[in-house]
């Protein structure tokens, strides 16, 4: 029997109507259900990510994270009484098509090879063309009143939104042409497809009818993050490589803790800051070239620490406003801006502890060397926050014209990515629910020279390569925060709900061990606002001693963390283990009402509440519906190896325990990673879209400032011949 893989998944499209597996679809369903997911690169046709390129070399996208690659987007039918049809659309921007043309098996006879992509950390780069705008993460739901129809973005931490057709899951338009955004790139860095550090969650008001989302930029000094060597890595790798490499050779044979001394010592010597950087002479040059030539630096070589609210009201030119602290000065995002939300009165915007910034995206440099390339993680890689900031913005001074505007700031006890607001905020009071990861890392992942925490004598199994958020070294929180939005405090009654469970049984119940992803019923509407947010429903991926690296111990084993348990606590912890769980909060109380635990081996990635066509009188609203989830099941073979398949699985929403009333399968159903998703009513062909971006004209922008004039002329030539004739003109 063929072993079916942890991540396997295809980017064949297909449009099929599903199998029941087990027990029956429910006869009250309605409407659409949109997946997005990381559906690999033009290299590898799909996941997991092979060792070997066809022609026997190393592949540079092995163990590169699961996350890292092009979006694919799952559409459920749920339309037809008695069926479900899944139909599935690769994002293909005009990035994509880039990459498709400079895709490794056109490596012997292609002209334009060099302008090829590589995969770094979560990021996709080419030296020369930019960064992939791969749209895997999340869709926003849109509904303006003039479309009479559901249009839907879907959305990157690392580009602008795109608009793509319901029903067709093709691109329709990018939202807001490349001049309006900020590369989070320094200006002197022109590529023609540039790194938009926005946010892979911008919200839409039904009632006001406008959609909000964020374009932030880093001065150097932010962008380089932990690090100091981040320039030789991108300006003088061939250097930095040799020089590693005689140093490892040197110190094979000495202890490990003798090994971190001699690096260190390494990076401290005469001769590295003789050559580099930005906390030696570097930093030193750039702080006297600020001063000299002030507007010149943020022009030519630097941006400014800047957050800007972007708003677009579905047919015109977005508006754009800058926002400044208390002070009236620029704001400088530590992490990134993963998740913003909004209430009535407020845009709340998160500094999210999933760190998508730059130090984080090229800490991945040696990817066929994992002995350097292991150096190097343990050198950039610095623990995130252990609290959150939040800015707050009054809707009411976004008005036009006004260039800057102030936000207050807010700061959480706990590390934070992803949040919700209800949307009636009285008394100028902000309801915001919210998952806790502490210290727990999105934007690790698990690779090749990893070991294990507990039992270090067992390999990491190869299944998980690339996975993120991988082990945990504390329990997460769901938290119930009532910010003061004049002063941005928290008041008394906010809540951090931990629940351990009982992990001496085997179903522990409710638990808060690694808190994923969260539904309810009409999140992320396009209809209506949640005024009160009452029931939402929870992951949790537990705790396995399996997951759990030594890296990620090391990292957050700090005892000066704000934490609930100590690292050797978590380890017990750990070792005891907990499955993953589908829980019901109830948010009045803040109490788990209802759960279910998967059985060992099987992982849970998506959960999307979807409303009864008919709404029973007898339930609430909150738990009026079924919770859809994506679920990799782990099946023992006969060999003692584990095969994996995907399945969707229904629940009743308002009796999650006894486990899914239906299990659905289907021979072309393949998906790895699976992240956000959404519920609509309705899914219609875009016959005519109101708004469009004519994709020439917008890359010709780019193009046009490239200063070196032989390489802006083969830039030019391969978009007019490899990008430009997907899209037709506006
Ligand atoms: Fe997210």
């Amino acid at each position: 029997m063929a072993i079916r893989h942890f991540s396997t998944t295809t980017r064949k499209e297909i449009d099929v109507e599903l199998n029941v597996k087990e027990g029956a679809i429910p006869d009250d369903l309605c409407g659409f259900i949109f997946i997005n997911s990381a559906a690999g690169t033009v290299n590898s046709d799909g996941l997991p990510y092979p060792q070997y390129n066809p022609d026997g070399t190393e592949n540079q996208e092995y163990a590169s994270p699961i996350l890292n690659g092009d979006g694919k987007v799952y559409r459920l039918d749920l339309t037809q009484s008695g069926k479900i049809r899944v139909k599935t659309g690769i994002m293909k921007t005009p990035c994509y098509y880039a990459d498709l043309a400079t895709a490794y098996n056109t490596k012997a006879d292609n002209p334009y090879y060099d302008f090829h992509f590589e995969s770094r950390g979560l990021a996709r780069l080419s030296s020369t063309l930019g960064t992939r705008n791969q749209l895997n993460t999340a869709i926003t739901p849109v509904r303006f009143k003039k479309d009479n129809q559901y249009r839907l973005l879907a959305n990157f931490d690392a580009g602008r939104p795109y608009e793509i057709d319901p029903e067709k899951l093709s691109m329709i338009t990018p939202i807001g042409e490349n001049k309006i955004w900020h590369s989070g790139l320094p200006p002197m860095l022109v590529q023609p497809f540039p790194m938009i550090l926005s946010s892979a969650h911008p919200v839409f008001d039904p009632d006001t009818e406008e959609l909000f989302t964020v374009n932030f930029t880093k001065d150097n000094e932010g962008l380089m993050g932990s690090t100091n060597i981040f320039k030789l890595l991108f300006e003088d790798l061939d250097w930095f490589k040799s020089e590693l490499e005689k140093l490892m050779d040197d110190i094979k044979i000495l202890s490990k803790e003798e090994q971190r001394k001699r690096i260190r010592s390494f990076f401290g010597s005469s001769k590295m800051k003789n050559r580099n950087t930005d906390k030696g002479w570097f930093r030193k040059f750039m702080n006297f070239i600020k001063r000299l030539f002030g507007k010149w630096y943020y022009t030519h070589i630097s941006n400014h620490d800047d957050v800007y609210v972007v708003k677009w009201n579905g047919t015109k030119e977005l508006q754009k406003w800058k926002i400044v602290d208390e002070n009236g000065e620029g704001i400088l995002i530590q992490h990134n801006m993963h998740q913003i939300s909004l209430s009535k009165d407020y845009l709340i915007l998160g500094d999210t502890n999933f760190k998508f910034s730059l130090d984080g995206i090229m800490n991945f440099p040696f990817t066929n060397d994992p002995f350097i390339d292991k150096i190097v993680r343990e050198l950039l890689t610095d623990p995130m926050n252990d609290y959150s900031s939040f800015y707050i913005v009054k809707r009411a001074d976004l008005i036009p014209g006004v260039t800057n505007v102030k936000a207050v700031k807010a700061v959480l006890p706990e590390e934070t990515v992803h949040f919700s607001a209800n949307y009636e905020n009285p008394g100028n009071k902000i309801t915001l629910y919210a998952a806790h990861n502490c210290s727990a890392c999105p934007a690790e992942w698990l690779r090749t020279y990893d070991t294990r925490q507990i039992e270090p004598e067992i390999p990491m199994d190869e299944e998980f390569l690339g996975l993120i958020s991988i082990g945990e070294v504390d329990i997460s929180k769901i938290g119930k925060i009532i910010l003061n939005a004049d002063t941005g405090q928290l008041e008394p009654e906010s809540v951090f709900l931990e629940l351990t469970g009982d992990l001496d049984q085997k179903d522990p119940g409710a638990h808060t061990w690694a808190v994923g992803l969260y539904t309810y019923n009409n999140m992320l509407s396009s209809d209506t606002n949640v005024a009160n947010i009452d029931y939402m429903y929870w992951q949790a991926y537990g705790l396995h001693r399996k997951w759990l690296t030594e890296f990620i111990y090391d990292l957050y084993k700090d005892p000066k963390r704000n934490r609930t348990y100590s690292a050797e606590e978590m380890e017990a912890f750990t070792a005891k283990g907990a499955n993953f769980v589908l829980e019901c909060i109830e948010t009045s109380s803040m109490t788990a009402t209802d759960h279910f635990t998967f059985p060992e081996n099987y992982y849970y990635w998506s959960l999307q509440f979807a409303p009864k066509k008919e709404k029973s009188l007898t339930i609430a609203d909150g738990k009026n519906g079924y919770i859809f989830t994506t679920v990799i099941c782990g099946e023992m073979t006969g060999n003692n190896e584990i095969t994996y398949n995907p399945e969707i699985w229904i629940f009743d929403a308002a009796n999650l325990n006894p486990g899914p009333v239906c299990k659905l399968n289907h021979p072309e159903l393949s998906f790895g990673f699976t992240i956000h998703s959404v519920w609509t009513a309705e899914a219609g062909e875009v016959a005519s879209p109101g708004y469009g971006i004519d994709i020439r004209d917008d890359y010709n922008y780019m193009v046009d400032q490239i200063k070196d004039t032989k390489l802006r002329s083969s830039i030019q030539q391969f978009m007019n011949e490899k990008v430009y004739p997907f899209f037709p003109n506006k």
